[in-house]
């Protein structure tokens, strides 16, 4: 499973590239506003510091035309563009013109199977749907994810299947077995699967252990 990272904070994104283990990013609206950036400025930051990995970003148009229009704008910032498009009529149709000019797309905000029947059906590069907002219903958010994996096998859709609002590490590792093609998850999410509490308690022994060793 790839891992992208959901924000638009530009030391959390270099950190994860450095290390490795970075394979895309995905922004919106919301996370952009937090970084208190100007927009097409932090985009094309975050798109020079993932070189060469896909940078989700999102448009605020809600009419087709005015989406595929802001859409190419965007895809001219850098090549590893993937324009954001929210799930509804006019953002379908989007997806389905911005894809026929080469401009991948990552359908947002999609909250059930037809949803994301119909985003596979125009063509999207990946389909988002938010695992942590259905929870937040009391809904099964990861219930969402397994649907789509069978309904995108059954008809062999080259739709990746990117789980968002990922809110734990459980969520990560559920998402895993349910066979998405990408998780996208806030940093410091990503920063608690390395963590367990054994862990700590076996360096702190080790350490305490090897401070007692007599050196020659
Ligand atoms: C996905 O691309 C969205 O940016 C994100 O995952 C939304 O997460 P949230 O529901 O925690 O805001």
């Amino acid at each position: 499973m790839q891992f992208f990272v959901d924000t638009a904070e530009t030391d959390a994104i270099a950190e994860l590239s450095e290390m490795g283990i970075l394979d895309g990013v995905t922004t919106n609206p919301s996370l952009v506003m937090k970084s208190g950036k100007n927009p097409r400025t932090v985009i094309a930051e975050i798109c020079r510091i993932a070189a060469g990995k896909p940078v989700s970003a999102e448009v605020i148009a809600t009419e087709a035309d005015a989406m595929v229009a802001e859409g190419e704008s965007l895809a001219e910032i850098a090549d590893n563009i993937v324009v954001k498009v929210p799930l509804t009529w006019d953002g379908l149709k989007a997806c389905d013109r911005l894809g026929r000019m080469g401009i991948r797309v990552n359908v947002t905000l999609c909250f059930n199977a037809n949803q994301a029947l119909l985003a596979a059906k125009v063509g999207a590069a990946y389909i988002s749907p938010f695992v942590g907002r259905l929870d937040d219903l009391g809904l099964d958010g990861m219930e969402l994810i397994h649907e789509i994996r069978e309904i995108y096998d059954n008809f062999d859709f080259p739709t990746e299947i990117l789980a968002a609002s990922i809110r734990t590490p459980l969520h990560v590792t559920q998402a895993a077995l349910a066979g998405a093609d990408v998780a996208t998850v806030p940093p410091a999410v990503l920063h608690r699967l390395a963590q367990h509490p054994l862990t700590d308690k076996g360096l702190a022994a080790f350490l305490a252990d090897a401070a007692k060793i007599k050196s020659d």
